[in-house]
């Protein structure tokens, strides 16, 4: 008999076909976030869950099955389960790491360029009629060539989107506590204060962590050139929304490109209607490429979870060392 699988939300077509060849596929059929007690009762008969970051795996949820063999999470970030609980009970959670990290790249640069040369609204202008001719001064935007940007979070995906910078003859800066990445590309480590205060571009590639919520707050939007723009590809809570708005607002800075929001899927009053923002809906990581790659590997490790092996992209490895 195969194992069970519930799955929150409908994966791409290849990833659900693959599934329902190693598993009992109970899916949530409508393509909508599922509540908390619509996630219970799939965790109630399911040995393996497979869920979203926007689904919140708390202690309930957890302890409402305790045959729940594992949990793969279809993303690399994965503070939206409770991990230190899941551990504690022995339950293995995994995540998507990697195959992501090029993807996500991308998408911080094509936010560096929509805000950088004011796309969104370029476009926006000339659907409405109103281009009529070239002229001097329309739509003038920032060099990106040649300019600094500051990576805060020099990880895979921190460390992809510097390797890019290299193409724009741009000098790169960047603040992490664990990595080194000088040995692989020309970039220099400098402390926060320091990167915020001379970057063109600041690009926030950092996990949310409890010393990493609102890492960026007024006073670091203060030390930040008027001419600098932010870029979020990270989770919204780095950025504390409230002052990131005021910031647009009163142009402390000259720009933001957002992926991701502080209490997804709200956004901050007024964030909307700043024109110098460029507002994507936390699709860093949408392509159809990577999105079933995210899907095999979710697979990948919730059939050595069944098979009582190690699941290859374990987060809390330390239940398979006690
Ligand atoms: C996307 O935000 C992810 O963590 O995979
Ligand atoms: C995620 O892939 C990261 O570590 O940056």
């Amino acid at each position: 008999m195969k194992p069970k699988i519930f799955v929150t939300r409908i994966l791409p077509e290849l990833v659900m076909e693959r599934l329902n060849e190693h598993f009992i596929v109970n899916v949530n059929p409508e393509d909508r976030a599922l509540t908390k007690e619509e996630i219970m009762l799939g965790v109630l008969d399911c040995d393996i869950l497979l869920c979203l970051l926007s689904d919140i795996i708390d202690s309930e949820i957890l302890i409402c099955n305790p045959d729940l063999k594992g949990i793969v999470n279809y993303a690399v970030g994965y503070n939206n389960i409770d991990l230190k609980y899941a551990t504690k009970l022995k339950i293995p959670v995994t995540n998507t790491p990697g195959v992501l990290t090029e993807t996500t790249a991308d998408m911080a640069w094509a936010l560096i360029f929509s805000v950088a040369r004011k796309i969104v609204e370029a476009d926006k202008f000339v659907r409405e009629g109103k281009f009529k001719g070239w002229a001097p001064k329309l739509f003038l935007g920032a060099d990106i060539f040649g300019k600094t940007i500051g990576i805060i979070g020099a990880g895979r995906i921190g460390t992809a989107v510097a390797k890019r910078a290299a193409g724009f003859n741009m000098k790169v800066l960047y603040h992490d506590h664990n990595s080194d990445i000088e040995q692989d590309i020309e970039a220099e480590k400098v402390d926060l204060k320091f990167l915020l205060q001379t970057s063109d571009f600041v690009s926030l590639h950092v996990p949310l962590l409890a010393d990493t919520i609102h890492l960026i707050g007024e006073n670091e939007l203060k030390m930040m050139k008027k001419t600098a723009i932010i870029i979020n590809t990270s989770r919204g809570a780095v950025v504390d929304e409230e002052i990131l708005l005021r910031a647009l607002q009163q142009n402390w800075i000259a720009g933001a490109g957002l992926d991701v929001y502080e209490d997804e899927p709200k956004i901050t009053n007024g964030l909307i209607n700043c024109d110098n923002a460029v507002l994507a809906p936390h699709i860093a990581s949408a392509s159809v490429e990577t999105r079933t790659k995210m899907g095999f590997i979710a697979l990948e490790n919730a059939i050595a979870i069944c098979h009582g092996k190690y699941p290859p992209q374990i987060v809390n490895r330390e239940i398979y060392e006690s």
